[in-house]
């Protein structure tokens, strides 16, 4: 498998980065993971805003104009077989000697890599998936995309432990987001969200389905989200990038709604199909 490094294409297993550099050493640095389908990136624009944002937002300096962000990102396309892939591109502050603060100008170290986008199964998208809920205990940047991801990690894992898909995350008795992923509630046909905020990730996915809804009349709210709310809604589904829109059809042990995907997560899921099929573009 062939990844980049710092300018170079070379086979993952070649690729080394020094011990003392500070994504290893702190989690130092912010990433982006890109869907790719039909060996196009989607929404390329974008995930390279977001990549901006948090880079400003730790203060690395962007190593490469959006031009060549997106020839290397091609190029690496080139290099595997799949149409469908996922991209996975992260900067850390560079090498130093270990130290909280940083020293200005470090080199930033570039890696991507690309592996075969795997879609949810049939299964999944037909019966949904589950949930567990968990308190949001991360740290209050959570809108930028950081490498250090221990919270994650820990919040995925407890959601695995317990048999389920994803963790969704509560925070002071209100909705955030899940481990890797945004969330989105039904209730009486109206779609809602947590408003973009400190405390969740601005998904390149969630905002394609706020385009959606507002192109198809599909009422949505952008607003806070009780647990109340999340507990009683007919539907609830998840966002991301590797995962597209999916239905939670159990949450905590009990059916969510009807227990089945719902009528309004059906619909969504079609219009984003054909979203795909028009390469990103407005249908
Ligand atoms: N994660 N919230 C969190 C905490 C995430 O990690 C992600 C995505 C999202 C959804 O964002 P997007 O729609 O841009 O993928 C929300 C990626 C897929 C990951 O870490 O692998």
């Amino acid at each position: 498998m062939i990844c980049h490094l710092n300018g170079e294409f070379l086979p993952l297993a070649e690729a080394k980065v020094p011990v003392l550099d500070r994504g290893f050493i702190f989690g130092d640095g912010v990433y982006e993971v890109i869907p790719v389908y039909g060996r196009k990136p989607f929404r390329i624009d974008g995930h390279l805003a977001r990549l901006q944002r948090s880079l400003d937002a730790i203060r690395i300096r962007n190593p490469h104009a959006g031009i060549r962000w997106k020839q290397l990102i091609d190029e690496l396309i080139g290099h595997h077989e799949n149409n469908d892939q996922s991209v996975y591109l992260h900067v850390t502050r560079g090498v130093a000697k270990r130290d909280h603060g940083f020293p200005k100008d470090l080199a930033p170290t570039v890696f991507m890599m690309s592996n075969p986008l795997v879609m949810p199964s049939s299964e999944q998208l037909e019966r949904g998936v589950v949930g567990v809920t968990a308190t949001d205990n991360r740290w209050f940047r959570c809108d930028i995309k950081s490498t250090a991801l221990l919270a994650n990690v820990l919040l995925r894992q407890l959601a695995i432990d317990a048999g389920a898909a994803e963790a969704v995350l509560l925070r002071d008795g209100f909705l955030t987001e899940g481990s890797a992923a945004n969330i989105f509630a039904v209730k009486s046909g109206v779609i809602v969200t947590p408003a973009k905020s400190h405390l969740l990730l601005p998904g390149i996915t969630y905002d394609v389905i706020l385009e959606l809804a507002a192109q198809n009349g599909l009422p949505l709210e952008q607003r806070d989200v009780s647990e109340a709310e999340v507990r009683g809604a007919d539907e609830l589904w998840l966002t991301s990038a590797t995962r597209e829109v999916l239905a939670i059809t159990t949450l905590d042990g009990r059916p969510v709604g009807n227990g089945a995907p719902g009528p309004i997560f059906r619909r969504m899921h079609a219009l984003f199909q054909g979203l795909k099929r028009a390469n990103g573009e407005p249908t």
